[in-house]
């Protein structure tokens, strides 16, 4: 037999509920009985000693949670690495417990001040000794596990924990002998699960139910095949019976007042080290900078917050901090994450905020070779709405065709190194792709002060303010439409049926026949319930003008779409006399190109309405290309698709009376958009009222 085995515990002379750090101790102040506690853990210590040889660490007063020596440090072979606490109320336990350490002859080690880790309460070896699971989220912190790594030499596995009530390891998960796992999965991440999965096979997982997991049934000791816990029920105590596991159940509710129980009432300080086991943290850190009006925008907040909730942690390295209100900050930001696919998740979005990552040194984007066409590489950055700049052979090289969700391809031309954006299904076999987070950085347009990213405004809604906002946000929409006329620039619109059956149809011709528009994107239904009320009066057989319902009118739309199947076309209808008004009579005339996007659920379709979805998309694509405007007119599909495709810098403008579509469509985290809940054929009425004021004062000031 091997040596035996050793547990630290600390008798509860002193122990109480003195202070609330975890919820457990909430509402049980001093509601602890010390005899009882005694009782308990008399048993307990009783119990153990059968099965290993017990030390003792003296209890000391003002220190009531030194009984949970579990958290007094951990140790593998002869070293240990001793506890930072996180609660000033544990600080003071760690001086006595280096004292007890040192006495034994272990080597110490010490975390830097500010980086706390709790001990054997939130680290586990494996029983067989090939890895340790270390915890965070709540009392330690991921950036100590490297640590734990380099001075234990032995693998680290981070877990996040996610659930308050089980904030240190040891209270959701209990490595058991022979490779068995205790625990409860809810209280991890799902990244967590899915490490803990590829290291356990699905035999040895023993997984509680919450019952058991409140009972701290996972906070136990196991030494070979016995299991020492406060309580488990039948059910679980059959699944280990099962796999040959013997329970010795002990009541500790004493110590569950404090959030504790049997594990956290030992600490085994004989670990064995096994010699063909080393180090390998698989915790990355990267540095990050982020500047602009970092305070007043709430970016450092954002960037903070994603950090964490993206399952890192991170360390703000310096802070500059803008004096006057117009001067920007900056920060640098140490990021830190279990895995190198974490790293990568949390990096991109940084990136997307604005962020730049320091590699150690500058140094160039990474690329892959694209495996076959239309694939990327597993690892491929996903682009964003901003424009964006990689770092090839010490340069930053503008990113063209910038969209979001496609991937950069980086190509030699004889005018140097390009980089585009191309989507996935029309990368070709071994172009060079970028991949990682490394040398790519986002231009943002320092984000102003101001933190709202959208405005929306509510025109229908009850409120005579309202009204008055839509109708200040309307006049800005129509001086800027104005103003991209005069300028020769482009406005492009996407338009859903909905614009025809509110009465917008007139609006929108006069709009085009006035050159306010200079591309239409929609769908089959717009131009079928357009003609049809060009050429019957009636939209989806509703009359129109009258606004009842025509007798046989719910065939006229085919009625349209069939006439202009004879003439092979909508232009060539417009040609032969037979469309004579509407908004794509105003197109053809006007010559503005229109792409329609079939789709379903159409009828017909229209000739002019393309099936071929991909040879839509690249329609779209074309049309809206240096687009400085693009008003989103009632049609979700439509718009979202656009949205896709449309680089940050477009002032796009959603009109839906739904607000949850306007909500959609202006949250983009884009600064440009504007979202405005109202009816839709209201809107365009209001726009041209606008518009015609704006025209009068413009041209009686020209003339004059
Ligand atoms: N009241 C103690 C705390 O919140 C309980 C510690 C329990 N120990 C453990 N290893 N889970 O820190």
């Amino acid at each position: 037999m091997s040596a035996p085995i050793r547990i630290l515990m600390c008798s509860p002379d002193h122990y109480d509920v003195d202070y609330v750090i975890n919820p457990w101790m909430e509402g049980n102040i001093h509601k602890s009985s010390r005899d009882r506690a005694a009782e308990q853990w008399d048993k307990l210590h009783f119990i153990l000693k059968d099965l290993a040889a017990v030390d003792l660490v003296k209890p000391q007063l003002g220190v009531p949670d030194m009984v949970f020596t579990a958290n007094a440090g951990l140790v593998l072979g002869n070293n240990v690495v001793l506890s930072r606490f996180y609660h000033k109320e544990r600080q003071g336990e760690e001086p006595f417990f280096k004292a007890w350490f040192e006495q034994q002859g272990y080597t110490v080690f010490e975390l830097p001040k500010d980086l706390p880790f709790e001990g054997a309460g939130d680290a586990l070896l494996d029983r067989e000794g090939r890895w340790l699971w270390a915890g965070y989220g709540f009392r330690s912190e991921l950036d100590s596990h490297p640590y734990l790594a380099k001075w234990l030499d032995i693998e680290v596995l981070s877990l996040r924990l996610m659930d308050d009530r089980f904030y240190h390891l040891d209270t959701c998960f209990c490595p058991l002998a022979d490779g068995y796992l205790l625990y409860y999965p809810p209280a991890f991440d799902a990244y967590s699960n899915r490490l803990i999965e590829m290291r356990v096979p699905e035999a040895k997982r023993i997984a509680v139910a919450e019952t058991d997991a409140v009972n701290f049934a996972c906070n136990a000791v196991n030494v070979d095949r016995t299991i020492v816990m406060n309580q488990a029920s039948d059910d679980l105590k059959q699944r280990l019976a099962n796999v040959g596991f013997e329970i010795i159940e002990t009541p500790l509710t004493e110590f569950l007042k404090a959030g504790g129980a049997a594990k956290c009432l030992t600490l085994r300080v004989t670990e064995p080290v096994q010699a063909e086991v080393h180090a390998a943290a698989t915790v990355e850190s990267r540095v990050i900078q982020l500047q602009g009006h970092l305070l007043d925008s709430g970016i450092v907040n954002r960037a903070l917050d994603l950090i964490i909730e993206g399952g890192g942690s991170f360390q703000v390295l310096n802070f500059n901090l803008g004096e006057q209100r117009q001067s920007t900050s900056s920060a640098e930001v140490k990021v830190t994450a279990p895995s190198r696919d974490v790293m990568e998740a949390i990096m991109s979005q940084l990136i997307e905020m604005g962020a730049v990552a320091l590699p150690q040194e500058v140094s160039d984007c990474t690329l892959e070779i694209a495996p076959k066409a239309g694939v990327a590489p597993d690892d491929f950055y996903v682009t964003t709405i901003y424009p964006t700049e990689i770092l090839v052979k010490n340069q930053w090289v503008r990113v063209q065709n910038q969209r979001m969700d496609g991937a950069i391809v980086v190509s030699e031309t004889p005018n140097g190194l390009t980089a585009r954006c191309s989507l996935l299904r029309d990368l070709a076999e071994g172009d060079r792709v970028v991949v990682g987070t490394i040398g790519i950085r986002t231009v943002r347009k320092p984000e102003s002060r101001n933190p709202q990213p959208t405005q929306e405004f509510s025109f229908m809604g009850a409120g005579v303010s309202s009204e008055r906002r839509v109708e200040l946000v309307v006049e800005q929409i129509a001086w800027e439409l104005r103003k991209i006329r005069d300028q020769g620039g482009k406005v492009v619109v996407t338009a859903g049926p909905v614009v025809i059956h509110t009465g917008g149809g007139e609006h929108l011709s006069h709009l085009i026949r006035e050159g306010y528009v200079q591309a239409l994107l929609g769908g089959n239904a717009i131009a079928v319930h357009d003609i049809e009320q060009s050429m019957m009066g009636t939209s989806l057989g509703m009359d129109m003008k009258r606004g009842v319902s025509v007798r046989g009118g719910h065939r006229h739309h085919l009625k349209a779409i069939n006439t202009v199947r004879r003439y092979g076309s909508i232009a060539e209808a417009v040609h032969q006399g037979v469309i004579t008004g509407g908004i794509f009579y105003e197109c053809v005339q006007k010559n503005i190109p229109f792409s329609l996007a079939g789709s379903i659920r159409d009828d017909g379709p229209l000739p002019d309405t393309q099936m071929d979805l991909i040879q839509a998309q690249s329609d779209y694509a074309r049309l809206i290309e240096g687009a400085d405007m693009i008003l989103m007119l009632s049609s979700m599909l439509h718009s979202i698709g656009v949205g896709n495709m449309t680089p940050a810098g477009v002032k796009m403008v959603c009109v839906d009376i739904n607000p949850a579509v306007v909500t959609k469509l202006s949250d983009r985290g884009s600064v440009e958009s504007v979202g405005v809940v109202t009816d839709v054929g209201l809107f365009l009425s209001l726009l041209i009222q606008q518009l015609s004021r704006l025209t009068s004062r413009y041209e009686a000031a020209v003339v004059r």
